[in-house]
């Protein structure tokens, strides 16, 4: 099999986006400060670049969660592998993610993360797959681009560890 990629959103777009995603971030968090929760691994390219356009204080944590079965079916049962360093009552909190699919692991994550008690909760992601969704409970607040169904690599998306290093988003295509 031969892999290839060809670029659905270049560099370009991405860190146009992102500008005006900590630009809005800035403005609806004005006098306070965020705590950005990334969801490791794919989420850290694009925290990064977030946390970087934000202009009012912010934290960060890290957090790495597995869902059990394989790589291409999320089952919505999902594990703590790494947990955050610090406990987060009663701060202002933003769930930073790579990419949302089915939304299971995020509407798991959101429930655990919620009965913490952080003063606010919510979520952004770089992007979106709306058409796959199966859980209704996963409110996206700040979305880069909603995408089609389509597997998509680069910018900390992998297929099997590879590709998170590409500077843009690739769709993936294989090939005999
Ligand atoms: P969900 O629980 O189905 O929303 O799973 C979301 C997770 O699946 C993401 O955080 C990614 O790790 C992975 N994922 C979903 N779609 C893609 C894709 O197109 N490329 C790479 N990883 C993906
Ligand atoms: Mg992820």
């Amino acid at each position: 099999m031969q892999e290839s990629v060809s670029v659905l959103l270049s560099e370009e777009e991405l860190d146009d986006k992102i500008r005006e995603m900590g630009a809005q971030i800035s403005r609806d968090y004005a006098g306070r400060q965020v705590h950005l929760i990334c969801v490791l691994k794919g989420g850290t390219f694009f925290m990064c670049e977030l946390a970087k356009r934000i202009t009012i204080p912010v934290s960060i944590d890290f957090m790495s969660v597995s869902s059990y079965g394989n790589d291409t079916v999320s089952t919505g049962i999902v594990r703590i592998i790494k947990d955050l360093d610090k406990p987060i009552e009663g701060k202002d909190v933003i769930v930073v993610e790579d990419i949302i699919d089915t939304g299971r692991t995020l509407s798991y994550l959101l429930k655990v993360l919620k009965d913490r008690k952080p003063n606010s909760i919510k979520l952004a992601t770089m992007l979106d797959k709306p058409d796959r969704r199966v859980v209704d409970d996963v409110n996206v607040d700040y979305t880069g681009f909603n995408i089609p169904d389509e597997f998509v690599v680069g910018y900390g998306l992998d297929y099997a560890e590879r590709y998170r290093n590409l500077p843009y988003i690739g769709v993936l295509h294989f090939s005999e």
